[in-house]
């Protein structure tokens, strides 16, 4: 029988159309057996069922037209349902995925060219953030962690910002909304520094301490070049026996050392902090041009980067109650804070805090 040929019905006897129609399925399942892809089960549906130019609708449409009588109609239509229904059984089998079938080897060609996941690569502000912290593992200390969502009592009283002080004013601080009826201590903000770490730390464990908390911190603060209502800092916290002012700056300078160059210088000005004293604001002489005066130092040659100080007395004083071990006349300790984002922006030359955060990929591209 030719492809398209439609077979001849050679009169409307049972015999005669059991005849016929026997030819029609022997082609119909002898198409079916070449069925090697999903491509050619496609086309053999197409071929056989196509609404429009299906052969088994050119067939029926022929040999129903020359039916004699209604009776002949439906002895024909009977047939051709039966044989519409192994057309789809065999369709069926042609593609029920037994495993190991060509089909199903089809379905996963290896010879298309695979997914091509990019390597991610590590975000300016982590890397500094690793950085940073690699520099103070390797001087012993340890790396704690705390909420940033945090009390009122943590985040500032026990750092001695009592209640109404004016230096809670310089940390514009962003509170969980229905506070209003606990009691101020216990009321929720976000951290505005990792400082409360240091008192969640110590009354964990007893001196000697020696700690470094990196993380996130919130404050309301309008974005612009160099603020941004998120943004990190690494916290440092040293406690125990003799811990001296110059301890302090011996640590400082060799962190700097380690982490910027050992060519780097550092000074320290007084400053104030509530939670240490002496407080002091920390510089470096400026890494980029080494102290001549550069765009990046403001041609100062002097970059401001840190907060530090000696734990204020009062600080162990509200850590005692929990761990008695920090007996303000037998430890002392000294503290730093340091922002990461800044730091990140000098070392990589990004000049809006905006775009660490904006997930925009033709920035972070640049680090890859
Ligand atoms: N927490 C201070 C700030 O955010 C920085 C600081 C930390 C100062 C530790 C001294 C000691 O500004």
């Amino acid at each position: 029988m030719q492809e398209n040929e439609i077979p001849r019905l050679g009169g409307w006897s049972e015999a005669e159309l059991d005849r016929a129609f026997a030819a029609v399925a022997r082609e119909v399942e002898k198409s079916a057996a070449s069925i090697r892809s999903a491509e050619d089960k496609e086309q053999y549906r197409l071929r056989w069922l196509g609404r429009r130019q299906g052969r088994l609708k050119a067939i029926s449409d022929a040999w129903l037209k020359g039916a004699p009588d209604l009776d002949t109609k439906k002895r024909i239509g009977q047939r051709f349902n039966t044989l519409k229904a192994e057309i789809d059984r065999l369709l069926e089998l042609a593609g029920a995925g037994e495993s190991g079938s060509e089909l199903d080897a089809e379905a996963i060609d290896i010879t298309l060219p695979g997914t091509q996941r990019k390597l991610g690569a590590e975000h300016p502000l982590i890397r500094t953030w690793n950085e940073i912290v690699a520099v103070f593992q390797r001087m012993g200390y340890s790396v704690g962690v705390g909420p940033e969502v945090e009390t009122d009592y943590y985040n500032f009283e026990s750092l001695n910002f009592p209640p109404g002080h004016p230096a809670r004013d310089t940390q514009d601080t962003l509170v969980i909304v229905g506070q209003e009826r606990k009691p101020l201590r216990d009321r929720l903000l976000m951290r505005t520094h990792t400082s409360p770490v240091q008192i969640r730390t110590m009354e964990q464990q007893q001196p000697p301490v020696r700690i470094i908390i990196p993380g996130k911190v919130h404050r309301n603060d309008a974005a612009d070049a160099t603020h941004y209502p998120i943004f990190h800092q690494v916290e440092g916290l040293c406690v125990d026996t003799n811990i001296t002012f110059g301890d302090l700056k011996g640590t400082l300078d060799a962190a700097m050392k380690a982490f910027f160059g050992s060519s780097v210088k550092t000074r320290f000005f007084p400053s104030f902090f509530p939670f240490t004293e002496p407080s002091a604001d920390v510089q470096i002489s400026c890494p980029f041009c080494g102290g001549a005066g550069c765009r990046k130092c403001k041609q100062s040659g002097w970059i401001e980067l840190l907060g530090c100080g000696m734990v204020d007395p009062a600080v162990f004083g509200f850590v005692q109650g929990k761990q008695p071990g920090y007996d303000p006349k037998k430890v002392s300790g000294f503290a730093f804070g340091m922002g990461i984002d800044r730091i990140a922006m000098m070392k990589y030359g990004i000049g809006d805090i905006g775009l660490l955060y904006s997930g925009d990929l033709r920035f972070l591209e640049q680090f890859a």
